[in-house]
């Protein structure tokens, strides 16, 4: 099935004249049971469901606008070539909302999220133009059918429609009507995330290229599903009970094994460097100071920190690179 073939049923009788313009804003996310592996490339549709926690005002402000001629694609007040991969993605997404094949559209983004944090700009950038989409055409589309768009530009941008903890549902229809990201009802005002930086360099394999390549050739993500299944039980009943050391030890465990599912691929995908190794080890030893702190990791060397406010001073002092953030702030 076509991604337009979604579009189609999901804006029938929602065209309107657009505005003159179109703005809103997307947090980044990061999952805690992480989205790895497809079982629909064209329509972003999951193998699994995943669960993330939005991370506050970090993410990404757009303006999208209606223009003559080729689309014009800024960053942070800078345009972007058309042919980088970034642009070239978001173009393509935005040809299934032309009205005409000749029109183009003028998005400018200013992202909050730290150059280089490690956190995926297609999430929030996806999820910022879909609800930027919303205001331009007046389509007053609910928070599901955003998350469905947002799906069909990044998988994990379905979640960045939601603020707080959220859950992406798998789904199980060929044509991922049931594939939607919903929000919730827990707050965990006391919750921290930690961004270490490792490297800002672009990654060599992309997310999408790392997971199909793992599901097509790595015999250690047949027992990733299931694991999943587990994983999202603990992490649902650690927010329930507000149960930190579970929360943490399963997210970690969790981007572990996803990640020992990679190496099992071939040619094998490995996003981690020396240095992201050297803070594993720094949280490990942490924790045997009764530090309470964890990580998780996604499809680059960055590592993202979980503890509780009251540790966040011993925290900074172990990683005083780190940068803070406070989802619920
Ligand atoms: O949405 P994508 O295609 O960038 O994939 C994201 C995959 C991970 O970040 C590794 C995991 C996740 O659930 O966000």
């Amino acid at each position: 099935m076509k991604k337009s073939e979604v579009v189609r049923p999901l804006l029938a009788g929602r065209v309107h004249s657009p505005r003159a313009s179109g703005s809103a804003f997307a947090p980044a996310n990061i999952a805690l049971c992480k989205y790895w592996g497809k079982r629909d490339k064209e329509l972003n549709l999951p193998v699994t469901s995943s669960l993330s926690i939005s991370l506050g005002s970090l993410g990404a402000h757009t303006k999208v606008a209606i223009k003559d001629g080729p689309d014009l694609i800024s960053l942070n007040g800078v345009a972007l070539p058309a042919d980088m991969p970034f642009a070239r993605r978001l173009s393509r997404f935005l040809d299934l909302f032309r009205e005409t094949p000749g029109m183009g559209y003028s998005v400018h983004t200013e992202s909050t999220v730290p150059v280089g944090a490690g956190l995926a700009s297609s999430a929030s950038g996806f999820a910022a133009l879909v609800l930027a989409l919303n205001e331009l055409y007046a389509w007053e589309l609910d928070r599901t059918a955003l998350s469905i768009l947002a799906r069909l530009g990044s998988g994990s941008a379905s979640r960045s429609v939601y603020d707080g903890f959220v859950e992406w549902h798998a789904g199980a229809q060929a044509d991922g009507m049931d594939s939607f990201a919903t929000r919730m009802d827990v707050r965990w005002a006391e919750l921290r995330i930690g961004l270490m930086e490792v490297s800002s360099a672009e990654k060599e394999i992309s997310s999408r290229e790392g997971m199909q390549r793992t599901v097509e050739t790595s015999a250690l993500y047949e027992a990733w599903p299931a694991r999943v299944a587990d994983d999202l039980v603990d992490v649902k009943a650690a927010l329930e009970a507000r149960d930190f050391e579970l929360l943490g030890r399963t997210a970690e465990s969790n981007a572990l094994t996803m990640h020992a599912t990679m190496l099992g691929a071939w040619p094998p995908v490995l996003y981690w460097l020396p240095e992201s190794i050297q803070v594993i080890r720094t949280v490990w030893e942490a924790r045997t100071k009764s530090v309470p702190v964890y990580f998780t990791m996604d499809a680059g060397p960055n590592v993202k920190l979980l503890y509780m406010e009251k540790d966040g001073a011993l925290v900074r002092e172990i990683f005083p690179a780190m940068r803070e953030v406070n989802p619920f702030g």
